[in-house]
């Protein structure tokens, strides 16, 4: 199974992420993770990717689009996978079709703007899996540590409120006319859409997922 989650950013992708790639057995492919790891790394793409990240703004298309074909060529991806955070512009979305990369299922989480900041504030990851808590609405089990490896939890460099307002704007220009673009597409490769409302519980919305999935 392919499936594609859409949502702004602090949507909730990477939270519902973690259930859908369980439930399914299939990897999670988070391009933001993957430029967070370069960046940590020091490698000469997480230099550059770290000063848009940064900024709020978006990785060229051509650095995102090899790194996922080649991530998608890997063993593991055989049996599907899960996008997050791809694609984010029509020509990311183009450029899978062109691929033959046919997707199953997109599903768009939708929450408005206003509540996308303030859940960012409370966000806390842990960088070496991609986990991802908040400190009211989806807390660890020991304040500050990751649940599995007990290692701290940091805060997203780009969760500052500017960054958030930066991203959201950029996701309302480029990215989300990609509801459109799946909406509209046609034949035996079209995927079923699913739209889903992002603001409840973090249990509630996976619930409506999995209702979506069947
Ligand atoms: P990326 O990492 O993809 O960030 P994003 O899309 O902005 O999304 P987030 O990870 O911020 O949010 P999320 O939807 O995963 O929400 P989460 O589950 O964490 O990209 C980062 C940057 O990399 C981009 O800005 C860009 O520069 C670059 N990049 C990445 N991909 C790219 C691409 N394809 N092309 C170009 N550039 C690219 O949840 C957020 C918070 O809310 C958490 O604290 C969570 O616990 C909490 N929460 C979750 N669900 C709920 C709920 N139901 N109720 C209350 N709180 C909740
Ligand atoms: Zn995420």
């Amino acid at each position: 199974m392919r499936l594609i989650l859409l949502g702004a950013p602090g949507a909730g992708k990477g939270t519902q992420a973690q259930y859908i790639t369980e439930k399914f057995g299939i990897p999670q492919i988070s391009t933001g993770d993957m430029l967070r790891a370069a960046v940590k790394a020091q490698t000469e793409l997480g230099i550059e990717a770290k000063k848009v990240m940064d900024a709020g703004g978006l990785v060229s298309d051509d650095i995102i689009i090899g790194l996922v074909k080649e991530r998608i060529a890997e063993s593991d991806c055989a049996n599907g996978f899960l996008f997050d955070g791809f694609p984010r512009t029509i020509p990311q979305a183009q450029a899978m079709v062109e691929a033959g990369v046919n997707i199953d299922h997109v599903v768009e989480i939708a929450v408005d703007d206003e509540e996308i900041v303030s859940r960012m504030s409370g966000r806390r990851v842990h960088s070496g899996s991609g986990r991802v808590y908040h400190v009211i609405h989806n807390p660890p089990k020991t304040e500050g540590v990751d649940d599995e490896t007990g290692e701290p939890l940091m805060q997203r460099d780009d969760d500052q409120e500017d960054t958030v307002r930066k991203r959201l704007e950029i996701y309302h220009e480029q990215t989300s006319p990609l509801v459109g673009f799946y909406q509209d597409m046609t034949g035996g490769n079209a995927p079923e859409y699913h739209r889903i409302e992002g603001v409840g519980g973090v249990e509630e919305i996976r619930d409506r997922v999995f209702e979506q999935l069947g």
